[in-house]
This record gives C-alpha cells, sequence and structure tokens, in this order.
C-alpha cells in the first residue's frame, strides 16, 4: 500500500515522538511531569457539564446535524460576538459551527489552498498551519518569522502573494499578545490583498491574565475569518466544538467543505456551547471560568519566575496570555532530552517550525505542586 505523496509532506509530529519518547520512560516506572502538551487539567464548568447532559435529552439530540451549525446556536454565538467585541454578526452567513478550532482551520484551509499555491505560515505557531494548511493541500508553506525583537509579530509584507494568512494572537508558542496596531495593520493587509484570506486563530482570546482583554478581528475588517474554540476557553478539549465567524463568502467555502467531510458537530454539544456563552456577562467570564483562569495565571507566574533561576535557560519570555512559558535555551533539543531525563517533560521549540530552534515551550496545565517540583527537578 502507498499513502498519498501529500502525506509524506508533513512533517514528523515532534508531539506524538515526544509522547512514545515519554511512555518508553514511563514505562520504566520514572514519573514524569508533563510541562508539554497544553490539555486543560482543571475541569469545565459545571454548567457546561450540566448543559450537555440537558441537551442530550432535546428530541432532535441523536440526529444528524447540520453542516453551517443549529441556527439556535449561531444566534447564540452571534449574541456573545455582539457583547464581548461588540460586532454585530449575521448568524445566517457570518458564523459557522467547527468541529474545534483545528477542524475550523483545516477544513478552511481545504476550501482556498490549492496544489502549488502558498500559505503564510508564523513560525514558530502552531504546527497544524503548515501541515493541514499547506502540506495537506499540496501547498508550499510560506514561513512569518516570529521574532521577539518584534514582539512576535510578523512583518505582513511576507505574505504577499499567499492563498491564506494563519495568524494566532494571544498567541501559541509565544505567549504573544499583538497591540491593537497590528489588528489595524492586519485589516489593512486584508482590505489591500483580496487574494489573500486572512484566518485569524482566536484560540486563546478568553485566556489572558491581569485584566487584559484583547479585541477580535473582525473589529477592524469584514474581509477576514475569526476561528474560536470552547476548548480553553472552558477546559473543554475533548468536546470539539468551536466556530468561525466573519466574512460571509469565506464561510460559504467553508460549508461546502464541511458538508462533503464532517457532518457537523453533535447538537447536544452545540446547544452546551450556546448556553455556556450566555453564561458571559458583557466581556466577563463567569465566575468558574474566572477562578481556572486565575489559577493558569498564578501557575504562569510560577513557572515563568522558576524558570528564571533554571541554569541554561538563558531568558524567559514573560506574558500576559495563554497557558503558555516560552523561554530560550542554547539547544533546545539537548534542553529537552536532558530535562526528561530528570523526570520533567517539555516541548522543543523547533516543534513549532525550524525559527523555534533554541527555544522551549512549557505549559501550566499541571497543578501548582507539580510546578514546583518539576522547577526543582531540573534544577538539580
Ligand atoms: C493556536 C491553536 N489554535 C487552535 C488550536 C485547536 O484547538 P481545538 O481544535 O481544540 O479548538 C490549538 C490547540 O492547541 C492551538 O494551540
Amino acid at each position: 500500500m502507498k499513502v498519498a505523496n501529500r502525506l509524506n509532506m508533513l512533517p514528523p509530529y515532534l508531539f506524538s515522538e515526544l509522547e512514545a519518547k515519554a511512555a518508553g520512560i514511563r514505562a520504566q516506572g520514572i514519573d514524569l511531569i508533563d510541562l508539554g502538551i497544553a490539555d486543560p487539567d482543571l475541569k469545565p464548568p459545571q454548567f457546561l457539564l450540566d448543559a450537555v447532559i440537558s441537551h442530550l435529552d432535546d428530541p432532535d439530540a441523536h440526529q444528524y446535524p447540520t453542516s453551517r451549525g443549529d441556527p439556535g446556536v449561531r444566534r447564540a454565538i452571534a449574541r456573545w460576538f455582539n457583547s464581548r467585541f461588540g460586532v454585530s454578526l449575521d448568524p445566517e452567513r457570518e458564523i459557522v459551527v467547527v468541529l474545534g478550532g483545528k477542524g475550523g482551520l483545516s477544513n478552511l484551509a481545504r476550501a482556498f489552498v490549492d496544489p502549488g499555491d502558498e500559505v503564510g505560515v508564523p513560525e514558530p505557531g502552531y504546527p497544524v498551519y503548515g501541515g493541514a494548511g499547506a502540506a495537506l493541500n499540496e501547498a508550499y508553506l510560506r514561513p512569518l518569522i516570529l521574532d521577539s525583537n518584534s514582539g512576535f509579530l510578523p512583518n505582513l509584507k511576507d505574505a504577499i502573494g499567499t492563498k491564506i494568512l494563519f495568524l494566532n494572537y494571544p498567541n501559541n508558542p509565544t505567549g504573544a499578545i499583538a497591540p491593537e496596531s497590528f489588528y489595524e495593520e492586519t485589516a489593512y493587509f486584508a482590505e489591500s490583498h483580496p487574494e489573500t484570506l486572512v484566518a485569524w486563530d482566536a484560540a486563546y482570546s478568553e485566556l489572558t491574565f491581569d485584566g487584559i482583554k484583547t479585541p477580535s478581528i473582525l473589529q477592524f475588517t469584514q474581509k477576514a475569518v475569526e476561528i474560536h474554540s470552547l476548548s480553553k476557553m472552558m477546559n473543554c478539549t475533548g468536546f470539539r466544538i468551536g466556530f468561525a465567524a466573519g466574512n460571509a463568502a469565506a464561510l460559504d467555502a467553508l460549508v461546502r467543505v464541511k458538508t462533503q467531510v464532517d457532518s457537523g458537530a453533535p447538537v447536544f454539544i452545540q446547544r452546551a456551547m450556546a448556553n455556556a456563552l450566555g453564561h458571559y456577562e458583557g466581556k466577563i467570564p463567569p465566575p468558574e471560568c474566572r477562578i481556572s483562569h486565575s489559577e493558569y495565571g498564578k501557575r504562569k507566574d510560577l513557572l515563568e519566575k522558576g524558570l528564571q533561576q533554571v541554569k541554561g535557560i538563558e531568558r524567559v519570555y514573560s506574558s500576559p496570555a495563554t497557558f503558555f512559558v516560552w523561554a530560550a535555551v542554547e539547544d533546545d533539543l539537548a534542553f529537552v532530552e536532558k530535562a526528561m531525563n530528570k523526570g520533567v517533560i517539555f516541548t522543543p521549540g523547533r516543534g513549532f517550525g525550524l525559527p523555534g530552534m533554541g527555544f522551549i515551550r512549557a505549559s501550566v496545565t499541571t497543578p501548582m505542586d507539580k510546578i514546583e517540583e518539576a522547577i526543582s527537578r531540573i534544577s538539580d
């Protein structure tokens, strides 16, 4: 059997390799503290779990959903978007429910990218942009370097001529947020380069600390699609639910792909999301979410401060958002290997693209006491 060539264009998924290596170490009886993959360990808010259970009883809960998403759910998303960002969206045309941010991003790329096209991919960045966005569409990756000297913001001139441009703030893996001027610059780019679809990945828009609230790109332009996800917002990565909002023509294309590759998210999960978004008060997340966000914030402070003391860490880039701490080291692979042998998992920066070489990413989806222990293990 020979797999399609496009599968061979995928870079090796470093995270799976790390997981295999970690499993080998665990099999030797060594207990590993995982600061690698970012999967929220705190529970989803109770109102979300209750809503899932209650909507399971809906008479149509067991049936095929629609590809665009339940109409009532889209109306609830429009209400949330308006109170959170002050942007008014038409739920019929400007919102599509997706199976997590990953489902939205990859299907959007499939709708726009032809073989041989170029895809604008921030590096370091979320690996799905280059994988599902470029490689699986037999397209080329155009890297946009995120450098600490420019606040981890790309030079948008580097994206001219791309078919789709992925941008992601608050940012994985650097934790950076973008200033309002960058949203304006992106809006100008989107309006003046209609050949490029701007796909703004807002997976971490709700995971900000110190009272910071990030805007939506849709406050600045209608020529973009913004993808949101409940995964990190409400600690429910396994529910696979989110939504895409923005440019109606782009969303029509996304729906055309979705009719072929998925049949929409389960109706009871969609309605639970709608119910959960209704617990926001304007821009303010529900109290249960605030409690869990503040716990992540405290862990992040602890980890940032702890890593600053660790030998081999050259610089820690403190940031006010996301689960992640990004830090400079001499050799990321050597650092990760050494830490794993001491019982701590980090992600080597090169897993997010070659410009990530010489950096590591640590995440805070592990309790405080484990973070303290991890710091002490690698400080020996
Ligand atoms: C930047 C970014 N975008 C999107 C996603 C996808 O999240 P999900 O598919 O769970 O919504 C992730 C998950 O880690 C991410 O880090």
